[in-house]
């Protein structure tokens, strides 16, 4: 969808108009009025209604805010696609202007659809313009902003959505390399061979039976006079089937959007880079596949992280705290002087029970350090909480024979000591420096909500990229 500032004078010519209205007495054409009241329109989030006669799109919100706005705008977009109209305008008023990023967001992610295996496409090629009185260069700035995130949001979602035959390790290093080369950073990539070197035996035993080799990828953003570091580490499980100790049919659907962090991370990057930010940037992907086969993982085994810590595994469908762990460790070791390290992973199902689908957990040693977490996924409009570690959780992840065991001794506070466990990985110069994302709840969408359709959301994305963003106004 094409975007476009218009100022009012240039008089062009649109097929429809989107209204957005917090209030029906402010409706200004009569007949409208009353039509939409014969029509029980409410003041409502995800209410719209087209008026053919009149060519107008009637939106409704509930208040001033991101998500309200963001919902409208997203709701009325895709009453708009569903015509064959092909442009349509929004008159900015003052305070439509102030909220200007949530409606050019809740366009950009309300519109979109994943049909790349679907015969039939959609047409994609509408036109919105918001009208304004006077040209303004802050407006410019801020779509410009919204459109690189968003599309980046978008393209996580394309890729997350992607068949897991589809989408495996190897098609994570093509979109890293593709990356890398379009805004000429640094990648490295390594092998199952180079995680044997490199000692890196906890991710590397998650994927060995699958057919696909495991892929660890470190993708650098360095600009000229970078102001603070960020290192930035995904869990890309392209499939988790649970391994041997194998997910029940109905819990393995959806596990293609196992790689969610990883995708995030891919695509926060990409943001980064187009924006210029004066920020150091590393992105870590840890992509493998969790499979079955007569070579794989089993419970009981013990392996050994790069930091030379042991693990026992008593299942191992807790395979992604195993990537993370050697990947959070690689990047350490490869990287001095790290100012923050924020892993982002679908990590536990546990996180989905206690905070629901639309929130992720921010976990970490530092209070502050969360607090700044929390603060910028407000600020980019994803849901986020904060979930403190505890002195008995860190017990529950004790093992008999090995440093640490992969899964807890109690069904409860499951999010929690997995983040536990990857704190064992982070070491004592970075452990104020640290957070971990879970994001297994919002990651993938089964029932559509606000501007986020069936499937993968994107989450993290948003996040990430707020967060680096208001490092540079520390
Ligand atoms: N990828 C899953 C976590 C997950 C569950 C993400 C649901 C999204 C939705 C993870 O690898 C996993 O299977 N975790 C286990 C851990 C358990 C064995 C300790 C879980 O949460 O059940
Ligand atoms: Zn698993
Ligand atoms: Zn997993």
């Amino acid at each position: 969808m094409k975007i476009n500032i218009v100022e009012i004078s240039k008089n062009k010519d649109f097929d429809l108009e989107i209204v957005l209205v917090n209030n029906l007495n402010q409706i200004e054409c009569e007949k409208d009025r009353e039509i939409l009241e014969n029509l029980e329109f409410k003041v409502k989030d995800e209410m719209a209604v087209l008026l053919a006669q009149s060519k107008k799109i009637y939106a409704s919100f509930e208040e001033f805010s991101y998500d309200s706005l963001a919902i409208a705008m997203a709701t009325a977009i895709k009453r708009f696609n569903s015509t064959k109209y092909k442009s349509v305008k929004l008159l900015l008023n003052s305070s439509l202007k102030d909220n200007f990023k949530a409606l050019v967001e809740g366009a950009i992610l309300g519109s979109y659809s994943f049909d790349n295996y679907k015969s039939e496409k959609e047409i994609k090629k509408q036109e919105l313009a918001f009208v304004v009185e006077d040209k303004d260069s802050q407006l410019t700035t801020i779509l410009k902003e919204s459109q690189t995130i968003c599309e980046a949001v978008n393209s996580a979602r394309d890729m997350v959505n992607t068949a897991p035959a589809d989408f495996t390790p190897k098609s994570f290093v093509k979109e890293a390399q593709s990356i890398a080369k379009e805004f000429e950073l640094d990648c490295e990539i390594l092998g199952e061979k180079d995680l044997e070197k490199q000692k890196m035996m906890s991710m590397h035993s998650v994927g060995r039976a699958s057919i696909h080799e495991s892929q660890l990828i470190h993708l650098k953003y360095k600009p000229k006079k970078a102001i603070k570091k960020v290192v930035l580490v995904g869990k890309g499980l392209t499939y988790d089937s649970g391994g041997l100790s194998l997910k029940p049919a109905d819990f393995m659907i959806t596990m293609k959007a196992d790689k969610s962090g990883g995708v995030a991370v891919l695509n926060t990057i990409k943001v980064i880079a187009k924006l210029k930010l004066p920020i150091e940037v590393h992105a870590i992907i840890g992509a493998v596949e969790n499979m079955i086969g007569g070579n794989a993982y089993k419970p009981d085994d013990i392996l050994r992280a790069k930091n030379g810590k042991t693990i026992e595994v008593r299942n191992t469908d807790a395979e992604g705290r195993l990537v993370l762990a050697d990947c959070l460790c690689y990047a350490q070791d490869e990287i001095k002087n790290i100012d923050y390290l924020l892993d982002f992973a679908t990590l536990t199902g546990a996180c989905v029970v206690g905070l629901g689908e639309y929130t992720t957990g921010i976990m970490g040693n530092s209070e502050e350090l969360k607090h700044q977490a929390l603060v910028s996924a407000q600020n980019s409009g994803e849901y986020a909480t904060k979930l403190d570690f505890n002195r008995y959780l860190k017990k529950c992840i004790k093992s008999e024979i090995a440093d640490v065991c992969n899964i807890s001794n109690t069904r409860y506070g499951g999010a929690i000591t997995a983040g536990m466990f990857l704190d064992n990985f982070i070491y004592e110069e970075n452990k104020n420096r640290w957070i971990h994302f879970d994001i297994a709840g919002p990651a993938f969408v089964e029932k559509a909500w606000g501007y986020n359709p069936y499937g993968a959301s994107g989450t993290g994305v948003r996040m990430a990229v707020q967060f680096i963003k208001d490092l540079t106004k520390l």
